[in-house]
Parts: structure tokens; sequence; C-alpha cells
């Protein structure tokens, strides 16, 4: 132990170097120095059990088919075609100008979405009978809580894009609570009684659900509702997440919405993340969600540890989805010359992370030095706080 290494002529590593050329390299350790790493090799026959393999956990959305129409059009990642998204499904929806997603609700999930482009006016009603309007762009976060019905419609003059992300993987967008699908289903009689409309105009109705229609583009001024009551909800379904002051890293940015900072989205966090170029978000894990990943620009690649000897690591791009078991170790890697926007899903309404490096500066140095087989000088290399994204 504590033979000097190349590592060791130098006076420090910086913080990237520590954590990107691999523990054990990059602390500039030589063989022989292992002991711990080699008695960890001795594990018990009865644990040597195989596992399965860690499943597949890209999907690439942009790529799907999806559903097309008139207004517009939605592609989905669900556990149907993306298996271990089962806590969150994703969907990626375009709106035309003037283009309505019809009024429904979710029976299952709630609904949080981030606005890419474009502009949206939404609407929504909760079961107190309070209701809310507000026109949504680029940078703006909406939260609709699991069975509040509600409408979107783009305001132009551009085609909106946002993402919807829904707390329960098995939602699927191809199957909601839609206002005509019902309407159409019940007997006319019924139907024209609680409208208070002439039975043929029921009659006379398409079969199916309308989904995504096309519309006229609203007014500017958003109309009084059809009720008079301007009594909206005291809990605002609105959050600015463009405008919301980041924490900035030596690699890049984040900016974090929770419970805390939006009251009524209690079952997600959500998460804008700018990773520069060669950036390193440091491996950390989240001891109470899992992560649902979507790349709106540039690249990077990830790594997920699964336990039992299991890592698995995939590169992903623009329009690609990435989706992390809670608990699960992870890292992202910044690749290529062009800045990295991640827009991030948790499904719970508090953050919660434990990064690697917050967790060594926890723990007596000679416990560490123990567990690696380290030198005291070698562990005291280690970083002392969280490092959130390295430059
Ligand atoms: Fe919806
Ligand atoms: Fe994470």
């Amino acid at each position: 132990m504590g033979k000097n290494t190349p590592g060791e002529k130098r006076n420090s590593l910086s913080r990237r170097e520590l954590l990107t050329a691999g523990p054990l390299a990059a602390a500039g350790l030589a063989a022989g120095n292992f002991a711990g790493a080699r008695e960890s090799k001795l594990v018990p026959q009865a644990m040597k059990k195989q596992h399965e393999q860690l499943p597949r956990f890209k999907y690439d959305i942009e790529s799907s088919v999806g559903w097309t129409g008139e207004g517009g059009s939605a592609k989905e990642a669900n556990v149907e075609e993306f298996p271990i998204s089962d806590s969150i499904a994703g969907v990626s929806m375009r709106l035309k100008p003037g283009g309505l997603r019809e009024l429904h609700w979710h029976a299952v999930a709630a609904e949080w979405a981030y606005v890419i482009k474009g502009k949206v006016r939404t609407s929504v009603i909760s079961p107190d009978g309070k209701a809310e309007s507000s026109d949504f762009e680029a940078g703006d976060v909406w939260y609709f809580p699991r069975g509040h019905g509600h409408a979107l419609q783009c305001l132009g003059p551009e085609e909106a894009h946002f993402i919807l992300a829904f707390d329960n993987g098995h939602f699927s967008e191809f199957g909601t609570f839609s206002i005509t699908d019902w309407v159409s289903l019940t007997p006319p009689r019924v139907a024209a009684r609680n409208l208070g409309l002439p039975e043929s105009l029921v009659t006379g109705l398409p079969k199916g659900e309308l989904y995504i229609g096309k519309g006229k583009i609203p007014p500017v001024v958003p109309e009084a509702m059809r009720n008079g009551i301007s009594d909206t909800n005291q809990l605002s379904h609105k959050f600015r997440l463009g405008e919301l002051k980041p924490i900035l890293f030596p690699g890049g940015q984040e900016r974090i919405v929770s419970s805390v900072e939006f009251p009524i989205q209690t079952t997600v966090t959500g998460v804008l993340m700018d990773l520069k170029p060669g950036a390193l978000r440091e491996m950390h894990w989240h001891p109470n969600a899992d992560e649902w990943q979507y790349y709106i620009s540039g690249k990077a690649r990830v790594g997920i540890f699964g336990a039992h000897g299991r890592e698995l690591v995939d590169e992903f791009g623009p329009g690609n989805v990435a989706f992390i078991k809670q608990g699960f170790g992870h890292y992202i890697e910044q690749v290529g010359s062009e800045p990295t926007q991640v827009l991030i899903v948790l499904n719970a309404g508090i953050y919660q992370e434990i990064s690697i490096s917050s967790w060594l500066a926890a723990n007596p140095p000679s416990i560490i030095a123990d567990n690696f087989g380290w030198t005291k000088e070698q562990v005291a290399r280690l970083p002392k706080s969280q490092l959130g994204i390295i430059g």
C-alpha cells in the first residue's frame, strides 16, 4: 500500500478527471493496492445466481409513427412500446394553430407538461367546480391532477410542441376519457335530455372520439367561462420553469420544479438540465423516484448501474427517451460539440438525490481507505461536497 503511482506525481487531479477516468485510474492507483477490491470478489457461492439482464432503457419516441390528424399529432411511450417505463408514460404532442386537444380526463394518471415551442391555451376544472384557463409558451409547465377535466388549444401563429408526462406507465394517450366518445356512446335520448339539445342533433354527431380536432385560433384575450364564474382555482396549474433561476454548476445548470415550488404538482418533479460540451452530470441515484428523460437537443451517454454486476450504457440524442428505475445509480456524460438539453421527470413530488461525491465526503477517511484499499492521501483527493454537473 502507499506506493507512488503516476497519478501521485501531480499535486492534484481535477474533479472532472477524478470522475471521468474511472475511480481507480483517476485516483492514480496501481495494481496491488486493491486489498479491499480483491476481497470484494469473494462473493459467497449462494449469491452468484444469475440475474436477468437489465432491460433496454432507451426509446426513440420521435421515430415512432404515433397518431396524426388535421389538428395535430401525438407519439407516445408507455409500457407497450417501452416496457421498463412502467411508472411514467410520455407523449410528444404537436398542435397546429387552432388545433384542439378535445375536452377529456385521465382516469389513472395526472398530466404534467413542458412546452418546447409555440403557445397553448388550457382549461381545467377541479372537483370543487373551480376552473382555470391559462396561456402557456416555451419553458412553461402545467400539471392537471388525475381525473381533472381539461382541454388544450394552440394559439398560433406557429405549431405548438410539448412533452406530456403521466405518472403511470400503463396510461395510454390513445385511450383517454374524451367528451365526444362518451356523448356518442350514450343513448341519444339520455344525452339529449342531459345536454338540453334536440335528439336529432345528438344523433347526428360523428361516432367515436375526436381526439385532436381542427379549430379556430382563439381570441388573444381569453373569453369568460360560460358560467361567468371568475373564481379561479387557488392552486395554479401553471409554472414558468424557464423563468426559474437555475442552479449553476461548472458544467451546466438545472432548473428543478417540485411540489415545493409548484404546490399542485404533488406526484412529479420536473428538471430542465443544460449540459455544456464536455460536462458530466455526476454519479447519483434517487431514493424516492424513477427518472424519465426526454432529450430536447444535443447528445449524451447515460450509464446505469443495476446491482448484481449489471451496468448498461447507451447514447441519446434529440427525441430519445431514457428510463432509470428508482435507486439505480446513473450518470449523464455530455457528448458532442453542441450543448445538451434534457427534460427530466421524476415520479415523486419531492426531489431527492444522493451523489457519489456527497456520500464519499460524508464518511470518515479510514472507512473509504479500507473500502477501496486506498491510502489516506488518495482519499484526501476525493471531492468533499456534491459536484452536480462537472465542467
Ligand atoms: Fe390530457
Ligand atoms: Fe438522476
